[in-house]
């Protein structure tokens, strides 16, 4: 019988993708998936470095693939960032790991299950080849992520994701469009284009192209992007918002602060007069997204309510909110603690502004999802269990309704409940047909935590 494997994947969309691209890897080298840590001969966890508390869901998670070892010799592997970030000292800290792989070295998975080893060299940038993937681990699905670049060149004063992905690479616009084909050809309906800061892609064109070429692949539904950086982001790009039909009206534009002072010292290269400027030159009816990171080194009474105050005049549709949390390497690492502009934030304080900045946004986004009720709205459906359906809307809602769409489908579907997360309702119409019925279940290539 085959060897199974189990991929336990944490943090953002390129670790879910280097998940799937992982799962093809050893694949190709005759593993085969399973469903649960229990039944694999190989659990491999896609580690997140991005806050403490992530790093902190790798060890519990560790520790309970530990007793699979020690029970039935399951083999462990760590893989993304903590990967990266650790190398080696992940060995001293946790030695029943047989291996540790960085995000640079995916192809790599199937050899160091075998042997076990430390795989963490950056590839130059130059000479990185990007995993095509199989579109056949995508089959069945109406989604897919497509990436288009990885790395970062930003140096924000929080952020280890440099120290963890390295310097910005951009794919060639080709091998994209190629990927997305053959997606489109087994049943994938929308696609994702993914990176840390996509809006600076350069492979040989720009981002805004990019777009526009995606638009021209036949038999596509939808196209979504993330993440961007507001100082990237170009006047093209806001076109093709007007321009480009199956570029869907959802756009994630990390703030991160509503003062300048605090952009300086988070090294943003930007101040809210600019942003707000820039999404005032969105079309209507895009649902802008956003982050913030509240307990910020030095963050002042005044300086947080001047984070109120732009949250209160911006209209988000959803908002991501966290507490600042020291990561190796970074400049507000560094600086934290010398002197009043650097004090670092008692805990208790950060999360009391945290609360706010939620309390502020929960209003606001359960306000924006209740004036849905009794409208209909375009969903593209994702899952179907029994007469239940998940799929998103255009702005990338979820929504839960009753019908009989296939996965694949975009449907009408008339809102009757809504929440803080969701949008409830029934299928009123069918849209657009998914070209075929071949639904296979979702195979579980990768279990995926927040
Ligand atoms: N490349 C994206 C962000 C990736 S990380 C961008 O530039 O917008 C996702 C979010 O995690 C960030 O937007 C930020 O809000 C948050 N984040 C990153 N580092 C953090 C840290 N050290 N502490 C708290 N939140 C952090
Ligand atoms: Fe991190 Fe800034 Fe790069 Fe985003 S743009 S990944 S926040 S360094
Ligand atoms: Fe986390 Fe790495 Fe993504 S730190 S957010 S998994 S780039």
């Amino acid at each position: 019988m085959a060897k199974r494997y189990f991929i336990h994947t944490f943090g953002c969309q390129m670790n879910e993708s280097d998940s799937q691209r992982m799962g093809e890897a050893l694949a190709r080298a005759g593993w085969g998936p399973t469903e649960t840590a229990e039944s694999a001969d190989l659990v491999l966890v896609n580690t997140c470095a991005i806050r403490e508390k992530a790093e902190d869901k790798l060890y519990s998670a560790l520790g309970r693939y530990r007793l699979l070892k020690a029970s039935r010799g399951t083999r462990i592997g760590v893989a993304g960032c903590v990967a990266q970030q650790e190398k080696e000292k992940l060995l001293q800290r946790a030695p029943y790991v047989d291996f540790v792989l960085g995000p640079d070295q995916l192809a790599r998975v199937p050899d160091l299950a075998e042997q076990g080893g430390v795989e963490t060299g950056w590839v130059d940038s130059e000479e990185y080849v990007f995993p095509q993937a199989d579109p056949q681990s995508s089959r069945g699905r109406a989604t897919a992520f497509v990436t288009a670049m990885k790395g970062c060149d930003n140096v924000c004063s929080f952020c280890v994701v440099p120290y963890t992905r390295g310097r910005e690479v951009s794919r060639p616009y080709a091998e994209i469009i190629r990927e997305i084909a053959a997606l489109v050809n087994v049943g994938v309906r929308e696609v994702t284009l993914i990176g840390q800061n996509v809006n600076s892609y350069s492979g040989g064109c720009s981002f805004a192209d990019l777009i526009r070429r995606v638009d021209e692949v036949p038999g596509l539904q939808r196209i979504r992007f993330t993440t961007s950086h507001p100082m990237d982001l170009s006047p093209e790009l806001v076109r093709c918002f007007f321009e480009v039909k199956r570029l869907m009206p959802h756009f994630h534009l990390p703030v991160q602060h509503g003062a300048d002072t605090v952009l300086t010292r988070m090294r943003r290269k930007y101040t809210i007069a600019q942003y707000e400027a820039r999404i005032a030159q969105l079309p209507p009816g895009v649902a802008l997204t956003s982050d913030i990171i509240c307990g910020f080194p030095g963050e002042t009474d005044d300086e947080h309510a001047q984070n109120l105050a732009f949250l209160r005049r911006t209209h988000y549709d959803s908002l991501f909110s966290f507490i600042y949390s020291p990561r190796p390497h970074t400049g507000a690492l560094l600086k934290l603690g010398s002197g009043t502009e650097w004090a670092e934030i008692p805990r208790e304080l950060a999360l009391q502004r945290l609360e706010e900045v939620q309390a502020l946004q929960r209003a606001r986004t359960l306000q924006r999802h209740a004036a849905l009720t009794g409208t209909e709205v375009e969903v593209l459906v994702e899952n179907a269990q029994g007469p239940k359906r998940f799929g998103r809307t255009r702005e990338n809602v979820a929504a839960h309704f009753e019908g009989d769409a296939q996965v694949g489908d975009v449907v009408r579907v008339s809102v009757e409940k809504t929440g803080l997360m969701a949008l409830d309702g029934t299928q009123t119409g069918i849209l657009n047909q998914a070209p075929f019925t071949e639904v296979r279940p979702r195979r579980h290539l990768a279990v995926v935590s927040a």
